[in-house]
């Protein structure tokens, strides 16, 4: 008898390390007959398979129609609230299938400092909430150096509200569709200075091909959809990179003082 719960523990473990698909790894063939009270034969060892040009697909239509869905329950929402309820029921978005829970943000909505992640982790897709494992734990503490805390004086949110599976990169089809809330989500908060963590962030919301390294450190004038003004923007390197390369925190340690010199100068 198989144990049931241990298969789906085995399940959940390989949703968790990214396996996001039920195929098999070579090809079986569904049409060999099958002769009753014979063993099939051993399948014979598989040619050397060309590798396949994917043609690309005759129609965009599903994504460019969950992406206008996406742009108007975005657009519709007029309360921070109102824009965590539209995430919270937005499907257009292939990850929510793997995700345990949408992971929208956490801190003070009127802060004038707004910090933008990648996408959630394991900790954050098991509790909800951005940044609350190692990285975000190495976060906190940098923004306890410059006198900034979740509580009372920063906001932070990712580019894309649920984990990939496996904590893969998102997809540039999974952050496309995503966009329109989180432009949605600045427009609502109008804060004074958004912090665009790591590369995806960056290349996402500057739209710009260059690398993080080249982009850190700089300030860009933001343009957001349904605000006059564009809001100051600042890149700078992800925590997850500096617990992996720590060598670098002495440059985001530099980034922290120049949004502290900003804020105090906004005041
Ligand atoms: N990394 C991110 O980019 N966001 C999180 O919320 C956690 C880890």
């Amino acid at each position: 008898m198989p144990d049931r719960a241990a298969i789906s523990r085995l399940l959940e473990w390989q949703v968790a390390m990214g396996a996001d698909e039920a195929i098999l790894d070579r090809p079986r063939d569904r049409l060999r007959p099958k002769v009753s009270g014979v063993r099939p034969a051993a399948p014979a060892a598989m040619p050397p398979v060309a590798p396949t040009v994917m043609a690309p697909p005759a129609t965009t239509a599903p994504a460019s129609a969950m992406l206008a869905s996406a742009r108007e329950m975005a657009a519709a929402a007029t309360t921070l609230a109102e824009l965590r309820a539209a995430v919270e029921a937005f499907d257009g978005c292939s990850l929510r299938r793997t995700a345990t829970h949408t992971v929208f943000a956490d801190g003070n909505p009127a802060a004038p400092l707004m910090l933008i992640g990648e996408a959630p982790g394991a900790d954050e897709d098991r509790i909800g909430r951005p940044f609350v494992g190692r990285s975000g734990q190495l976060l906190d503490r940098m923004l306890a150096g410059i006198g900034v805390t979740r509580a009372e004086n920063a906001y932070i949110t990712n580019v894309l509200f649920w984990r990939p599976p496996g904590n893969r990169k998102p997809t540039p089809e999974e952050t496309a569709i995503c966009l329109p809330f989180v432009w949605r989500h600045i427009a609502l908060l109008r804060p004074k200075i958004v912090v665009l963590c790591g590369g995806t962030a960056t290349a996402t919301l500057l739209n710009r091909t260059d690398g993080i390294t080249r982009l850190r450190g700089r300030w860009f004038d933001l343009p957001v959809p349904g605000i006059a003004m564009p809001v100051l923007a600042l890149a700078t390197y992800h925590p997850s990179f500096l617990l992996r390369a720590p060598a670098h925190k002495s440059e985001s340690w530099r980034d922290l003082l120049s949004i502290q010199s900003k804020l105090n100068s906004l005041k």
